[in-house]
């Protein structure tokens, strides 16, 4: 989202394809080629899980606030690309989990610039998210295939 000449965008007139594409080549292909290798592996006689690490503001239904162009478009792309793999994924896979996640504000390098406005008990640790996610996938089960799930487990609208 920033480094490397990337920062995020409050108005379209700072697009800069460069940077656009870096983003979709992390946030989007990177992944989608990931479950490209990954997906035909699964077995299909229990259930297994395929999960990306999406975030809300990749979420079109939630969008209120605007800006970060190229972050949010990589991200909504990366949730279509979970729904699209999902819906394949079923027809072969019954038990399957294939979904995007959203692992809150976590303080890490990418959320260091953003973190003024967040509440201390809302900005976890890499390990309080990582625990949490990884509770929301032991309890996920095929009919959530396909969703952007919180890390409190809550589906959040694409
Ligand atoms: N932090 C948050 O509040 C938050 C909120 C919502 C969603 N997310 C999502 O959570 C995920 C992890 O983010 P984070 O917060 O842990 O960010 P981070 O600390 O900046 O880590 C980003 C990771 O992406 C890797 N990366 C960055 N550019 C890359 C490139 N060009 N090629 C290959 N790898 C690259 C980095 O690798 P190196 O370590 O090798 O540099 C690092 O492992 C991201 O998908 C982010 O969108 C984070």
């Amino acid at each position: 989202m920033h480094g490397d000449g990337l920062k995020p965008e409050k108005t379209y007139r700072a697009l800069d394809a460069e940077a656009m594409a870096t983003a979709f080549a992390v946030n989007t292909i990177g992944p989608a080629l990931i479950a490209k290798h990954v997906l035909p592996l699964l077995a299909r006689d229990r259930k297994t899980v395929f999960a990306a690490i999406s975030a809300r503001v990749g979420s079109i239904a939630d969008n209120r606030l605007g800006g970060w162009h190229a972050y949010r478009a990589s991200k909504a792309a990366l949730n279509m690309a979970v729904r699209n793999f999902a819906i394949e994924l079923a027809v072969r896979n019954k038990h399957a989990v294939c979904v995007a996640l959203h692992p809150g504000t976590v303080d890490t390098g990418l959320s260091k610039p953003f973190q003024a406005g967040v509440a201390a008990e809302k900005l976890f640790t890499a390990e309080y998210s990582a625990a949490a996610m990884l509770k929301v996938l032991d309890a996920a089960t095929a009919e959530r295939s396909g969703t952007l799930i919180a890390w409190d487990g809550q589906t959040i609208p694409f």
